[in-house]
């Protein structure tokens, strides 16, 4: 499969050509109105996800350079190659196959994710069904954490059993001691979530929830703790026996669709689950077939290639206006940043351009309160992504309609602004911002914009000619904490930085 970097394409020189001509003075209320279909040429149905995608900055001969742009790169080629399960994660000689586990056709190779699945949702109803359970415990971190985390809180509305579920992801003991008092040995479940059952972080809350469940008079390990991991063996050593297993081709940021998806599937069930692994299905279909005209990934990672490449803006905000998607920002976060937070290309090649913007956000309306005026009147463009929930599933008057009201509301300030000659009242408009739209928040629903959340994320790191797949950014930091947890008990800094050997000292002191 040939990759080109988008830097070494043809139609690069013209997409620069065309932003100096007439991008970067693109204005988005002069484009409304010299153009009536704006909205419907750059809207895009999807599978449960209805996107508006008219209030960016960009046309229709821009958009056609950027999918000229996509066909130049082997877009097509890569985006098959993943569906293909060809080694694409290139540094870990991997595959990257997380659709396949919400892929319902069986074929041989499914044979054993199917069984896994069956496997794991039949203990999750066990467990539903189990009334001495009241309390879930999940242990772990980043993607063992975020995508189980943020699912169960958005899909709350579907949570029938009343269990209370945890999330315990820190090494700071706060967390896991501000839980366990509040918890029975008898009555709680701990689920240990790690693809390499090595984590630090989670390995050490883990030791420290066993300790306490044997010093509480626990004595049925086997029914009070539960390991989904890909290191069953490592499990087993820890004394963990029901295990839930997948594989090396679930990316971390990737794996709330494996047996680290459990407490969704505790939280809303066995079909619950099945109905977001179909919604990311439907979605996973969307991408792989539709034209690249009107696929909506590729159209969302196309506007991210032209704002990071071309307008140079460095940062992404996303405002969920429904709280049950509060933690999706997090989530967004892992998925954009840890995919494609990368200096060099697939080659080890060092990139003349900028990759993963910086992506953060919090639930609409709070954000209004708190850092909207800077999105509004501040110096920088920073492109903004609403998502809103047609249905309320809360019988409160008033509120959805006003929470629909502020959504539009502040979607349509940062376009038109508004002209005063004061300065301090002046808004300068033309702040772009895509629009999703879901009718209601379901498993499927939620499903969908994950998926599609992942694909625009290939569809950017593949562009850019990067392994959106691995995450070796993270381990210096880990290598040197082992290093300095030592010097913290020793006191020895030799060698250390001046920096690090006075904070060190200090800490000792
Ligand atoms: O350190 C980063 C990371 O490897 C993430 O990619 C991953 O999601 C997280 O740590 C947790 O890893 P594990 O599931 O192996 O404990």
């Amino acid at each position: 499969m040939a990759r080109t970097r988008c830097d070494r394409t043809p139609v690069w020189h013209q997409l620069l050509a065309a932003f100096d001509a007439t991008g970067k003075h693109f204005d988005l209320r002069t484009a409304f109105a010299q153009d009536a279909g704006r909205f419907t040429r750059f809207s895009q149905e999807a599978p449960y996800v209805f996107a508006d995608l008219s209030k960016n900055r960009i046309d229709a001969d821009t958009e056609a350079l950027l999918l000229t742009l996509a066909s130049q790169c082997g877009l097509e080629a890569h985006r098959d190659a993943m569906f293909a399960g060809d080694a694409i994660n290139s540094t870990e000689q991997r595959a990257v196959w997380h659709t396949l586990l919400r892929n319902p056709a069986v074929a041989p190779e499914q044979a054993k994710v199917h069984a896994t699945l069956d496997a794991m949702l039949a203990y999750a109803e066990s467990l539903r069904a189990d009334s001495a359970i009241t309390d879930v415990v999940n242990i772990g971190i980043g993607g063992s954490d975020l995508g189980p985390q943020m699912a169960v809180l958005a899909l709350d509305a579907f949570a029938t059993t009343g269990k209370r579920m945890h999330f315990v992801s820190n090494v700071d003991g706060h967390e896991l001691a501000a839980v366990l008092p509040k918890l029975k040995a008898g009555s709680t479940v701990f689920l240990i979530a790690s693809k390499t059952f090595t984590t630090i972080e989670t390995m050490t809350n883990a030791q420290s929830a066993k300790a306490w469940f044997l010093a509480q008079g626990g004595t049925d390990t086997a029914r009070h703790f539960a390991a989904l991991t890909t290191n069953v063996a490592a499990a087993n050593a820890f004394g963990i026996t029901t295990t839930f297993g997948f594989w090396d081709w679930v990316g971390g940021r990737y794996s709330m669709w494996s047996a680290i998806g459990l407490p969704i599937a505790i939280a809303i069930g066995a079909q619950g689950f099945r109905d977001l692994l179909a919604g990311a299905h439907a979605m996973d279909e969307h991408f792989r077939t539709a034209p690249l005209a009107s696929n909506l990934p590729v159209r969302l990672g196309l506007l991210d290639v032209w704002y990071r490449n071309f307008h140079g803006f460095t940062s992404r905000s996303i405002a969920p206006y429904h709280s049950a998607l509060r933690r999706l920002p997090a989530y967004l976060q892992q998925l954009e940043m840890e995919s494609n937070g990368k200096r060099v290309d697939a080659s080890g090649e060092a990139l003349p351009f900028g990759t993963a913007p910086v992506l953060w956000g919090e639930p609409g309306t709070n954000g209004q309160h708190a850092y909207f005026q800077m999105l509004h009147q501040g110096t920088d463009v920073v492109p903004m992504e609403f998502v809103a929930v047609k249905k309320a599933r809360h019988a409160l008057p008033g509120h959805h309609p006003l929470l629909l009201a502020n959504v539009l509301a502040q979607a349509q300030a940062l376009m038109v602004g508004k002209a005063d000659s004061g300065g301090h009242k002046n808004f300068p408009g033309n702040r772009p911002s895509t629009f999703l739209l879901l009718d209601d928040l379901t498993p499927a629903s939620l499903g969908a914009l994950i998926a599609l959340q992942e694909h625009r994320v290939f569809v950017s790191g593949s562009l850019w000619g990067i392994n959106s797949f691995d995450q070796w950014g993270v381990e210096l930091g880990k290598v040197l904490a082992k290093d300095i947890e030592a010097r913290l008990a020793s006191g020895d800094v030799s060698g250390l930085d001046g920096s690090t050997a006075g904070l060190l000292a200090r800490l000792r002191a």
